[in-house]
């Protein structure tokens, strides 16, 4: 696989972001998790006046079927079609909890033929934003751009308009029935914990009535449960992957980047039981090279110490993407030999992009603000950003291809491209600060406000909301 290679010249660029910006935000969620997280919430609805409430809630059913009946009298234009396409569904009676033994429709085929990947963002304020940051009660801190004073919400209703379809409309209901008694992993990094929260706020922002909790925060899984249909949609932390010395769910911001690219059985047991699971993993690679170690961290400690220092003693350095491909096919060997195939949805999110140049969308404006103050997306087709690899797409593409042929069927969530589009939809400087920074900070900021600016990561309602919409599809479609 080395051999073929192809050329990388995007990666030169991999120490400007491998080294300094990227760790500084990977490692600065962790606080907003902890902080968050650190007791179990659990919200329900109780009291006598439950089934009052529910009495009302079916005669509003009723009602409004009578007006959606009347209404679908078959001369619905474009518009309202795509409008109903969009939108996210009012939840039914008591967030259907009682619908036992429906496993929410035999796989109805929402995707069909269509390139979801492929399209235009389209302005829609009308069906977007999917819910309200402030009505989501588990959104994380690191999402939340509102909540640290983010006023231009533009960002929030843009629709992602396939050129052959239009998204399925978001429905929690039918998803929480495919999930029900079942689990629902996102295991990555954090830009694929961001997916999660965005899941996480999709599900409860639509079902208000249902007794919902997490658990977990300090931890590298976070599961998110939803008691009625004792369904969980987890986080596991695993930035790399297989194992790694960045493994710690909090103190994981190390210099030295070591990873163990033949294992992953202690991560794996944490999800192999998961019906679904989506994975990513992507920034932490983007760096010139990578420490493989092969063998045990403790073996390594003390091959190193018997070589007094002499770390080639244990670690191979190794060109990134190589060591990426060893590690991707380590993670495909594994899903091989020791998961369900037939009982498992499996999942991989392509790259997410980042806005740190702005020289790739103002050509010669001098200095780089990053996406600091971006209030519109790039409308140009086909936009890419240097710091989006097409090798390392590539090498989870032939891994991908090569389960394929062993039988084990893995999506490629392709996001890639229709979030190169979205300068406007990251935190910038609208983002938990964790430190109070020091008086000199402030005025470093004030000078030039894009050098505390997040222009990785999204804010939520926001672009992962259209990923989520894709898996979504997959999910439900799914026989
Ligand atoms: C992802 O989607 C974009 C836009 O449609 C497309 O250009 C690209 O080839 C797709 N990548 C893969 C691997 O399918
Ligand atoms: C609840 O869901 C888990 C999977 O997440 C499953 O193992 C368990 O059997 C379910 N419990 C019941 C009572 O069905
Ligand atoms: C969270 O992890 C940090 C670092 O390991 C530890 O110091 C702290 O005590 C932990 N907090 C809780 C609530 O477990
Ligand atoms: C950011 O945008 C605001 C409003 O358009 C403008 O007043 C401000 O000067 C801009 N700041 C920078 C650093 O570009």
């Amino acid at each position: 696989m080395a051999g073929s290679t192809p050329p990388r010249k995007g990666r030169s660029t991999a120490g400007a972001l491998g080294d300094g910006l990227e760790e500084a935000w990977l490692v600065a969620e962790a606080p907003a998790k902890k902080a968050k997280w650190g007791v179990t919430v659990s919200f329900g609805l109780r009291g006598h006046f439950n089934s009052f409430v529910l009495l009302l809630l079916v005669l509003f059913v009723v009602f409004a079927v009578s007006i959606t009946t009347r209404n679908d009298d078959g001369n619905g234009g474009h518009e309202r079609r795509e409008a109903a396409a969009t939108t996210t569904v009012p939840p039914t009676p008591a967030d259907d909890p009682g619908a036992a033994g429906d496993d929410g429709g035999q796989g109805d085929d929402l995707v069909g033929e269509c390139d979801m990947s492929s399209g235009r963002w389209v302005y829609d304020d009308v069906s977007y934003p999917l819910y309200k940051e402030s009505a989501c009660k588990f959104m994380s801190d690191q999402s939340a751009c509102g909540r640290f004073g983010r006023t231009d919400l533009k960002y929030q209703h843009w629709r992602w308009q396939p050129h052959g379809c239009d998204l399925p409309r978001f429905d929690a209901v039918r998803l929480l029935r495919r999930l029900r008694n079942k689990r629902l992993a996102f295991v990555g990094d954090s830009l694929n914990r961001n997916q999660w929260i965005s899941m996480v706020c999709l599900i409860d922002t639509a079902t208000p009535t249902l007794h919902k909790s997490m658990a977990g925060g300090n931890t590298s899984l976070v599961s998110f449960r939803i008691h009625e249909y004792n369904a969980s949609v987890d986080f596991y932390w695993s930035p790399l992957l297989v194992e790694s010395n960045s493994d710690h769910p909090v103190h994981h911001r190390v210099a030295d980047r070591v990873v163990r690219a033949g294992s992953i059985a202690g991560h794996a047991r944490h999800w192999a039981d998961a019906d679904v699971l989506v994975f990513n993993s992507y920034l932490w690679w983007r760096r010139q090279t990578m420490k493989v170690l092969w063998g045990s961290f403790e073996a390594a400690t003390a091959a190193e110490a018997a070589a007094e220092g002499e770390h080639r003693a244990a670690y191979e350095v190794t060109d990134s993407l190589r060591a990426f491909e060893l590690a991707i096919r380590t993670w495909s060997e594994w899903l091989e030999l020791h998961v369900d195939r037939a009982r498992t949805q499996f999942f991989f999110t392509s790259i997410s992009p980042t806005h740190l140049y702005s020289d790739e969308w103002e050509a010669g404006s001098g200095g780089n603000h990053q996406c600091y103050n971006e209030t519109e997306p790039i409308l140009t087709e086909a936009h890419r950003g240097r710091d989006t690899d097409p090798a390392f797409a590539r090498a989870v593409e032939a891994e991908v291809a090569r389960l394929g042929d062993r039988g084990v069927a893995v999506r490629v969530l392709n996001v890639t491209q229709l979030s190169e589009h979205r300068k406007d939809a990251h935190p910038s400087v609208h983002r938990r600060q964790w430190s109070p920074p020091t008086a000199a900070e402030m005025e470093a900021r004030a000078r030039d406000p894009s050098s505390a600016a997040d222009c990785i990561h999204w804010c939520l309602p926001g672009v992962p909301d259209v990923w989520n919409q894709m898996l979504y599809a997959h999910i439900v479609s799914s026989s």
